[in-house]
């Protein structure tokens, strides 16, 4: 069943009642995993030094870290800050393997500003999960989080 993503959005904004972008980004990704079908991962990396993403909260299995930037599709999202949507992991050389059951994957970029706080990755068990209105869908969830969270407090 497709996600209602504008209703989704409000109700995450009324989820998000602090400015604190741990808690934040815990319920965010929580949220998300509860609220949109078909996922097996759910979560942020976030960027604490140059060229590198940290592991950060998230509802799945244990994951990989660090990320390089110069690897996997999180690594191309942070690069590019540009949305990584696959539809077939095992068909991208660079896709780093945490769960060999996933195979969509969709990474969204978080800007504090015009500087790269992180990203949103979501993974799903089934190929071509992610189509251009659960891009757009997620990208506003992301949008939701970055306006209520403070992000400064991160560095
Ligand atoms: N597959 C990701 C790594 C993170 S996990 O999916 C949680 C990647 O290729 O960057």
């Amino acid at each position: 069943m497709q996600a209602n993503y504008d209703l989704l959005a409000r109700q995450l904004e009324a989820l998000l009642d602090s400015r604190d972008w741990l808690t934040n980004s815990a319920q965010t990704c929580a949220f998300i995993m509860h609220s949109v079908p078909d996922l097996n991962w759910v979560g942020f990396y976030l960027q604490r030094q140059p060229e590198l993403l940290s592991l950060g909260p998230f509802q799945g299995k244990p994951a990989c870290h660090p990320i390089p930037f110069d690897k996997g599709v999180c690594g191309a999202a942070a690069r590019s800050l540009a949305t990584q949507r696959v539809d077939d992991v095992h068909a991208v050389a660079e896709h780093i393997a945490c769960d060999a059951a996933s195979r969509a994957e969709l990474v969204v970029p978080i800007l504090n500003g015009e500087r790269l706080w992180g990203v949103l990755d979501l993974d799903s068990p089934l190929p071509a999960r992610f189509a251009a209105v659960d891009q757009a869908g997620i990208e506003q969830l992301a949008a939701v989080f970055t306006s209520r969270s403070d992000l400064d407090a991160a560095d």
